[in-house]
């Protein structure tokens, strides 16, 4: 029997992946860039040697939907390491899951490592990289640590996720509400394209912030990063809203983040906020200043400081005979 357990954690974007070119592929209609966090881990076991495939999601069986999305996924490396057999996938997660926290990210990119060891397949990075964008596309860059550009690519083999380098930042994650969310991403990705008129100028306006963000990295303009960051943030939130019919993730509560990020750049921290498809925000801020900046956003949420952290990694080999 063949197993091998694989942990990863979350990312979150500085530059957002907000639709698709190719809905089979999962290619992005734009490349992304993201910071991977040292917290939240998904730790995933992929067991072979079994009589059907299963889903065990922090100690309960998946829900169906989730179940089917696991089983596609393991199709995928099944194809591609010639090999049948059923797996038994185990999996929990620190983060709550749905909740705009990425544990997709997490999740697959954890998964797209275990299965892949547990089939016998030796991966390198970008591959591994494809292979997670296949199960939700923001796991390409959960592969990777620290900082990550995906790359959209034109087709399979050019869309994966590769380090940048970049000044050493802190994430401030205000947690306000940990439910899953009403409308998964990928619902509402597919609605910004089909209904939203500002999906043009979402696009083309993503591929200008990404360069601008590649060149600050570079050079280690916190300043302008922190500026790029926020404003593409709002910029995603705004074309979700402009959606038919509209959807907004963002609650009173996540707005009260982004103001307090406005008022502690104005007594002279450097702070600014972005999120994800959720109401949880994340303030982005040097690792002088996270103390002080999660200290006054305490009474908002709940609040942790995460620093970038390791791309996706093997816990245990777990290769016995089959
Ligand atoms: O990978 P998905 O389908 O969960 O989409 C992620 C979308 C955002 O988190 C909102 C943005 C991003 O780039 O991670």
């Amino acid at each position: 029997m063949s197993s091998a357990t694989a942990c990863a954690q979350p990312n979150i974007a500085l530059v957002k992946y907000w639709g698709k070119r190719d809905e089979g592929l999962i290619l992005p209609a734009t490349g992304s860039l993201s910071m991977t966090l040292d917290a939240f881990t998904t730790t995933t076991t992929v067991r072979l040697g079994v009589e059907a495939d299963s889903f065990t999601l922090n100690g309960s069986p998946a829900a169906e939907a989730a179940m089917s999305r696991t089983t596609s996924f393991l199709d995928l490396v099944r194809e591609l390491a010639a090999d049948d057999g059923p797996a038994a996938v185990t999996s929990v997660n620190e983060a709550p899951t749905g909740a705009g926290l990425a544990s997709s990210a997490s999740g697959f990119a954890a998964l797209a490592l275990a299965a892949s060891k547990a089939y016998g397949l030796d991966l390198d990075q970008s591959e591994l990289s494809r292979l997670a964008r296949r199960g939700s596309g923001s796991a390409c860059r959960s592969i990777v640590p620290g900082f990550a550009v995906w790359h959209a690519g034109r087709d399979d083999a050019s869309s994966y996720a590769e380090p940048i380098p970049a000044p050493d930042l802190r994430l401030v994650i205000v947690t306000i509400d940990s439910h899953e969310k009403a409308v998964s991403s990928r619902e509402a990705m597919r609605l910004t394209r089909d209904t939203s008129p500002f999906y043009n100028a979402w696009i083309s306006s993503t591929e200008a912030v990404l360069d601008e963000m590649v060149s600050a990295c570079r050079t280690g303009d916190i300043a302008r990063i922190g500026e790029l960051t926020e404003l593409h943030a709002l910029r995603m939130h705004a074309v979700i809203a402009s959606c038919r019919p509209p959807v907004r993730y963002l609650a009173p509560a996540s707005v009260s983040v982004f103001d307090a990020a406005a008022a502690l750049r104005a007594s002279g921290v450097q702070a600014w906020a972005t999120a994800d498809a959720g109401p949880n925000v994340c303030l982005l801020t040097t690792p002088g200043e996270a103390g002080e900046v999660a200290s006054a956003v305490s009474g908002l949420g709940r609040v942790r400081v995460v620093s970038p952290g390791p791309g996706a990694r093997l816990v245990s080999p777990g290769l016995g005979a089959r």
